[in-house]
């Protein structure tokens, strides 16, 4: 009788082992401790057997009863276990979740790339202070106070005579006050002006550019410029230099590529000229150079100004400026 015993236990362990789901633990349970299982069937004709075997049988059946009960409650929470990682989602053969990568916003990429193209021409790269005096901004640049050139830029006072920067300009005369020519420098940085809509924002960048040496000329700017822009958008195209007028350029131009969007045939983007301005510039104005204590007769240099967002909307085709500062990634992943 003991024997038999022995038998269920190992069957019975055997199949709980097995096991592999909630249903078929279930159905171990019921085949040996339900109301008609074998155990239970068992014990309930214990009085059948010979009286001495009945106190040993009896005892170790209700010893295999407990344990059995243990080992299917340890393997019903084992597969609970699995069950709810399943549930969560866990599926260790997955490969692992790849952090989201970060990357430079386009204005910093474009930034990069007008550095390195100005750099490989020999160009160092030195910034201004966003915050600038009144006579940085303007009146070092000849635009006394009350000139009528002030009010081609909106300006942000901080006080009387303290200024948010309207253009990166104000790197002219801070740049020379400190070296002697040869000067050959890019100043790029964050610029301010009170206006804003489609192609406007309070906050956007520049690039100020200068050369001064004795003997730089109107042909050297050209040169220069259209390098650049040949390397930024490509090779072939073409630069049309436009009279115009700054207080601190004299002759002044400002420069139009061909429009990249119809190639010069006329579209919306260009109203239809077939030409689109990127730039400000002209051969410094000797009064700049006065007030920096340049020799006027021995040295001459050009000076040049543009908008970063301007030229990063003409390369990737984006026609609203305002992208750039609304943080959306679904725009910023494209760069
Ligand atoms: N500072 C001018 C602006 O913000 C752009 C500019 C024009 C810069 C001519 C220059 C220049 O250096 O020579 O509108």
């Amino acid at each position: 009788m003991l024997n038999y015993i022995a038998d269920i236990e190992k069957e019975a362990l055997d199949s709980i082992e097995k096991a592999d789901s909630r249903e078929s633990l279930e159905q171990v349970a019921t085949r040996y401790l339900g109301r008609k299982g074998v155990l239970t069937g068992f014990l309930r004709n214990i009085s059948s057997l010979p009286p001495g075997e009945r106190p040993q049988a009896g005892k170790n059946a209700n010893l295999l009863k407990v344990r059995l009960e243990k080992e299917i409650r340890q393997v019903e929470s084992r597969l609970e276990a699995d069950r709810d990682g399943e549930a969560r989602g866990i599926d260790v053969t997955l490969p692992g979740r790849v952090p989201a990568r970060g990357a430079s916003h386009p204005v910093t990429q474009v930034l990069n790339e007008i550095c390195g193209i100005f750099s490989r021409l020999g160009f160092d790269i030195v910034e201004g202070p966003e915050v600038e005096t009144d006579y940085y901004n303007f009146e070092a640049l000849n635009i006394p106070k009350y000139h009528p050139a002030r009010d081609m830029q909106d300006t942000f006072y901080l006080s009387e005579n303290i200024v948010l920067r309207t253009h990166t300009s104000g790197s002219q005369p801070r740049v020379m006050e400190k070296n002697d020519p040869p000067v050959r420098i890019i100043s790029p940085g964050k610029v301010f002006r009170c206006d804003s809509d489609l192609t406007h924002t309070p906050m956007f960048h520049q690039v100020e550019g200068l050369m001064v040496d004795e003997g730089i000329s109107f042909g050297d700017l050209k040169g220069v410029l259209t390098t650049f822009v040949h390397q930024f958008f490509d090779s072939g195209t073409s630069l049309r230099f436009r009279p115009s007028f700054f207080p601190f350029t004299e002759p002044s131009a400002e420069v139009d590529i061909q429009c990249v969007m119809c190639r010069g045939k006329g579209c919306r983007v260009c109203s239809k000229t077939g030409w689109i301005e990127i730039l400000g510039s002209g051969m410094v104005h000797p009064a700049v150079f006065e007030n920096v204590g340049y020799d006027t007769d021995k040295y001459t240099g050009f000076a040049f100004g543009m908008g970063m967002e301007r030229v990063a909307m003409l390369k990737y085709g984006i026609d609203d400026i305002r992208k750039f500062f609304e943080n959306d990634v679904r725009f910023l992943g494209q760069f």
